[in-house]
């Protein structure tokens, strides 16, 4: 399904049909890769790739160029060993808990959450932004938009995690960006964005909701989000001036 290439541009956002195996050869190094790939246990047939996603993986960690930073969302209960071909030049940085308020179950494993694993350097230290937290908020089931792609994420937890694991203006890139919510909270954030898509018709629909993300505007300049409790305040007052560091 890999096809000739085809590159749209929109905005801040730069969106490739195509594999990404070939497409990663011809795109430099970026601040922030954040996808959610093919993932090991998903099953045959359900999307491109499907059939040998450790293959894919490998192949893809074989021709990036490395980034400051690599963050892979994976389901809760899918193996992390999947990520043993992440190069060692990208050291294990942390790992984030993606939460659902609704858990779910999936064979005898109850929760369906989703896990962000960290390579590669942290965010620049500032005010608010010194700690690294190790949890989102929980996403309600309605956030993961029901857009007709059989594994879209909830754009609140891409928003999030958009936020915490890149620094304003900087380049995230997505290969495998399916219906495009990375790409989406690129736009709301302020980030440039670069995805890649191998299925015309997912790309065709990344397109449209990036495009509509990016004429709503930036609805979050960088600024760190309010802490509001006191109890809250008081500890972001305390840690202000420590260096960046893991929650
Ligand atoms: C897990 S889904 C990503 C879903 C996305 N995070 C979202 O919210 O819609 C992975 C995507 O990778 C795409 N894909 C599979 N193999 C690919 C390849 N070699 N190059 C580019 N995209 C590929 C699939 O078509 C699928 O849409």
């Amino acid at each position: 399904m890999s096809g000739p290439v085809e590159r749209v541009d929109i905005g801040r956002a730069s969106l490739y049909r195509g594999n990404a195996l070939d497409v990663l050869t011809q795109i430099g190094a970026v601040d922030t890769i954040l996808t959610d790939p093919v993932w090991p246990n998903c099953p045959t047939g359900l999307i491109a790739g499907s059939d040998d996603p450790p293959r894919l993986w490998q192949e893809t960690m074989r021709v990036m160029r490395i980034p400051t930073r690599l963050v892979v969302v994976l389901r809760g209960d899918s193996d992390p060993r999947f990520l043993a071909p992440v190069p060692t030049a990208l050291p294990f940085f942390r790992l984030i808990h993606l939460p659902y308020t609704i858990p779910a179950f999936v064979g005898r494993k109850l929760g369906r959450d989703e896990i962000a694993y960290w390579f590669g350097d942290p965010i620049r230290p500032a005010r608010g932004r010194n700690l690294v937290p190790s949890r989102a908020p929980a996403a309600q089931p309605a956030d993961t938009r029901t857009n007709g792609h059989p594994c879209s994420r909830a754009l609140k937890h891409f928003d999030w995690l958009v936020e915490w694991t890149s620094d304003a203006g900087e380049t995230i890139l997505d290969p495998f960006m399916g219906s495009g919510t990375t790409g989406v909270a690129a736009m709301r954030l302020g980030r440039r964005f670069i995805g890649i898509e191998i299925d015309p018709k997912w790309f065709d629909l990344a397109c449209r909701q990036i495009d509509a993300a990016e004429r709503q505007g930036v609805l979050f300049d960088g600024t760190p989000t309010p802490v509001r409790s006191s109890r809250a305040k008081r500890a972001a007052a305390a840690t202000a001036s420590l260096p960046l560091t893991l929650l």
